[in-house]
């Protein structure tokens, strides 16, 4: 696990930016697995940047959503969907058949879950996740208890992550009580994790990831399994770290190993 304690997060999403843009330079028929909510922008930006100042080509990239809401479909402004078309897609050129989404259209949703993930598997598995993380410490919208091994599948949302999104909705509209989301098992069979987490609220669900015990309670805690996850995180998110020094000198001395080639 390596842990960025970075000043801005633009810092973060600059680092976060460069692993996407340097292994897409490498391989140009990325598989990147994308999340939404507000902590991925600043790295949507970077990659909307690279495309029109640097000319980057993204025509191979194929990508894969972490997660969708059931009931609200493709075009409602909250949808999954719409985000990623307003932050991501409409500004870079992946054609509309290489983006996949959990299934939440029409029924036999458990034999489409089968299908998406054979999708990914098709596709030669993930290469980069990116992720965040709730409050209550889930990732994708893998709620506590979630599986250990789970896989895509409906999930009903927990009252805390309800009460978080009900910013987005206006009065009297009902937010999504459920979702379509990768599992835990799906998330850690890609080869590379990236989760950022900025801001106070986060501090927890961070402490819980990095220093606690493996539990499914906090599902995060799950990357502990996973032999390559960057963490890119602001003070705040950092706060309760109790080796926040420690991983500090560690990132330190890495970039400068990095930098002389011994890594
Ligand atoms: P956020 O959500 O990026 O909006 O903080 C993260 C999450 O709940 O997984």
């Amino acid at each position: 696990m390596r842990i960025a304690i970075c000043k801005t997060n633009s810092e973060a999403a600059a680092l976060g930016a460069a692993e996407i843009l340097t292994a897409l330079r490498r391989k140009p028929d990325l598989v990147l697995g994308l999340a939404t909510g507000s902590t991925p922008v600043g790295i949507y930006q970077i990659l909307i940047r690279a495309h029109r100042n640097e000319g980057l080509d993204f025509s191979r990239v194929r990508t894969f959503n972490l997660d969708e809401y059931l009931g609200l479909g493709a075009t409602h402004p909250q949808s999954y969907r719409a985000f990623m078309n307003r932050h991501l897609f409409d500004e870079l050129n992946i054609p509309p058949e290489q983006r996949h989404f959990p299934p939440t259209e029409g029924d036999r949703l458990e034999e489409k879950c089968v299908r998406f993930e054979e999708a990914i598997r098709a596709a030669g598995g993930i290469d980069i996740q990116l992720l965040g993380i709730g409050r209550n410490g889930h990732i994708g919208f893998n709620e506590p208890t979630s599986s250990l091994h789970s896989r895509t599948r409906v999930k009903t949302l927990t009252p805390k992550t309800l009460r978080d999104n009900a910013r987005f909705y206006s009065d009297g509209e009902r937010p999504p009580q459920t979702a379509v989301t990768m599992g835990i098992g799906t998330i850690l069979d890609a080869r590379r994790i990236v989760l950022q987490a900025f801001g106070p609220p986060k501090a927890d669900a961070i402490h819980a990831a990095v220093e606690g015990p493996l539990s499914s309670f906090w599902p995060g805690s799950a990357l502990q399994l996973h032999p390559d996850v960057l963490f890119l995180l602001d003070e705040e998110a950092a706060s309760r770290l109790s080796m926040r020094e420690y991983y500090r000198q560690a990132w330190a001395n890495e970039e400068e190993m990095r930098k002389a080639g011994v890594l």
